[in-house]
């Protein structure tokens, strides 16, 4: 298959929403990462997202959507959704709610839970997508399975070239780190920390969310600790650099190949961290050094994306 380029103009949106009513893949940029969008109603364009990604079936799908309105079709509405929702969206942050039982998605998207995640992405580029082809846009990031997701249109080529019918380019993402999932059980949890920090929600909902630990039974499937994986090692808060280390820096540092944020700016740092990832893993280094990253705000969900590079293989 060959995959095609194009530009989020008029006539790259015209092509791909034709694509996704045709049952296709499209690429498309988020404020967070690139997503591989499908149609969520149709069974056989869901069962392509898992195919192209190498995905297992059992790790579920976010569904995204233009406005408020459209999510409460998939999903049970509640009032801490409602809190969030306008506080948040348009923006990096996915609810996990009980599946509405007429929502006509495909079964494939929430690998049959009883439950979905659903956002509505910030995204210019994403929302003209959304509104035009109006219906659900099954989504997860646009890279191979256990692999650093993209932030830029050529990062999606680079995993996924061949194997999608198209990549909608819209530049690079400015969050830069996946979007934060909080499951609305009787009580929040935070399932994964990302480009909203915990800190945020907490303000907006007047109390302190439990995150997700891991061995609990109630976890996000892809959260296994093996992923975001790329070829190199990573070695984590390095103060110094060992033989046959590269130096991924934050703040001031000598001898950093890359540095995520010179003046230790956490926003700017997780705008970086997958790009530099790919770049400084495209050199080939034995081991990728990485300087501690302060533990608060966005630096949560770099931490969190870092320790699982860093994780061994399976
Ligand atoms: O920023 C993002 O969230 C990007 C952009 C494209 O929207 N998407 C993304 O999707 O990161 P993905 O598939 O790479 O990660 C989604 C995560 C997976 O860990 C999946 O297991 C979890 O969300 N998830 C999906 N549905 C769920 C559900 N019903 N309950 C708990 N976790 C769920
Ligand atoms: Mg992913």
């Amino acid at each position: 298959m060959q995959t095609q380029r194009l530009l989020s103009d008029e006539t790259g949106f015209d092509h791909a929403c034709t694509i996704l009513q045709n049952g296709g893949l499209v690429a498309f940029p988020t404020e967070t990462v690139y997503g591989l969008g499908a149609d969520a109603r149709n069974d056989h364009a869901v069962a392509r997202i898992f195919e192209a990604k190498s995905r297992p079936r059992f790790n579920p799908l976010i569904v995204h959507v233009a406005d408020i309105a459209t999510a409460k079709r998939f999903v049970i509405w509640n009032d801490t959704a409602d809190r969030l929702a306008a506080a948040f969206w348009p923006g990096p942050l996915t609810l996990v709610l009980p599946l509405a039982p007429d929502g006509g998605l495909s079964p494939l998207v929430t690998a049959e839970l009883p439950t979905l995640a659903i956002r509505v992405p910030e995204h210019p580029v994403a929302r003209t997508l959304l509104k035009r082809f109006g219906g659900p846009v099954a989504a997860p990031s646009a890279n191979p399975s256990g692999r650093i997701s993209p932030t830029t249109a050529g990062h999606v080529a680079d995993g996924l070239s061949g194997r999608i019918d198209a990549i909608l380019d819209g530049g690079a993402c400015d969050v830069g780190v996946e979007s934060t999932i909080l499951g609305l059980w009787d009580v929040p949890i935070l399932l994964r920390q990302g480009g909203l920090p915990q800190e945020a929600i907490e303000a907006a909902l007047g109390a302190a969310v439990a995150t997700h630990q891991s061995g609990d039974p109630l976890t996000a499937p892809g959260q296994m600790t093996s992923h975001y994986a790329p070829g190199a090692h990573i070695r984590l808060n390095a103060t110094t650099l060992g033989a046959g280390e590269i130096l991924l820096g934050f703040g001031k540092v000598d001898n950093a190949t890359l540095n995520l944020s010179p003046s230790g700016d956490l926003t700017e740092a997780a705008a970086n961290l997958f790009h530099f990832l790919h770049r400084l893993d495209a050199e080939n280094p034995e081991t990728i050094a990485v300087s501690p990253i302060p533990n608060h705000g966005l630096g949560r969900a770099i931490n969190d994306r870092l320790a699982r590079a860093a994780a061994p293989r399976h």
